[in-house]
């Protein structure tokens, strides 16, 4: 465990240092702060959502060390030391990134709220697999729910990406 210090109502609050996105924070959290949380809290970063808080609806997704993970089950301080990509680090500059482009060609969002966490999804499986196939697709973001579009746009929006088309 980092090191704590105990506040004046006896609450026990450890130093972290994350890197997000490529910058490093350090921060004083509580024992069973979640990483959305921290993220979300702490550091104004709002674009990976908080939905089930359990784990089921893929919302909340980020990358660690470029593997998806659901941040709702990882405690702030069991990411201390290490790097997180959220979807603010995927476009960090004005212009969009490729998946995000394509999810906005192809009709892949409507409500948007499961759509970071999709793009999290697709950006792990394009770095380990650029070319992958619509059955891996769909397996990569099988923890991903989507309650509104469907998912057909949004595997031609992950394909397209990856420069292929589905019909
Ligand atoms: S909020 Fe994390 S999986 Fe639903
Ligand atoms: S666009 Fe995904 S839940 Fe609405």
């Amino acid at each position: 465990m980092p090191n704590f210090i105990t506040d004046k109502d006896g609450i026990k609050r450890y130093l972290i240092t994350i890197k997000v996105n490529g910058d490093e924070y350090t921060r004083l959290v509580k024992a069973n702060t979640l990483l959305v949380n921290f993220l979300r809290d702490e550091l104004d970063l709002t674009g990976t959502k908080r939905g089930c808080e359990l784990g089921d609806c893929g919302s909340c997704t980020v990358l660690l060390e470029g593997k998806p993970i659901n941040s709702c089950l990882m405690l702030a301080v069991e990411a201390d030391g290490r790097e997180i990509t959220t979807i603010e680090g995927v476009a960090p500059t004005a212009e969009l990134d490729i998946v995000q482009e394509k999810f906005i060609e192809y009709g892949g969002l409507q409500c948007g709220y499961c759509t970071p966490g999709m793009i999290m999804s697709a950006k792990a499986l394009l770095a380990r697999n650029p070319k992958p196939t619509e059955y891996e697709v769909r397996e990569a973001i099988a923890g991903n729910l989507c309650r509104c579009t469907g998912y057909v746009n949004i595997v031609k929006a992950i394909m397209a990406a990856s420069g292929q088309e589905v019909q």
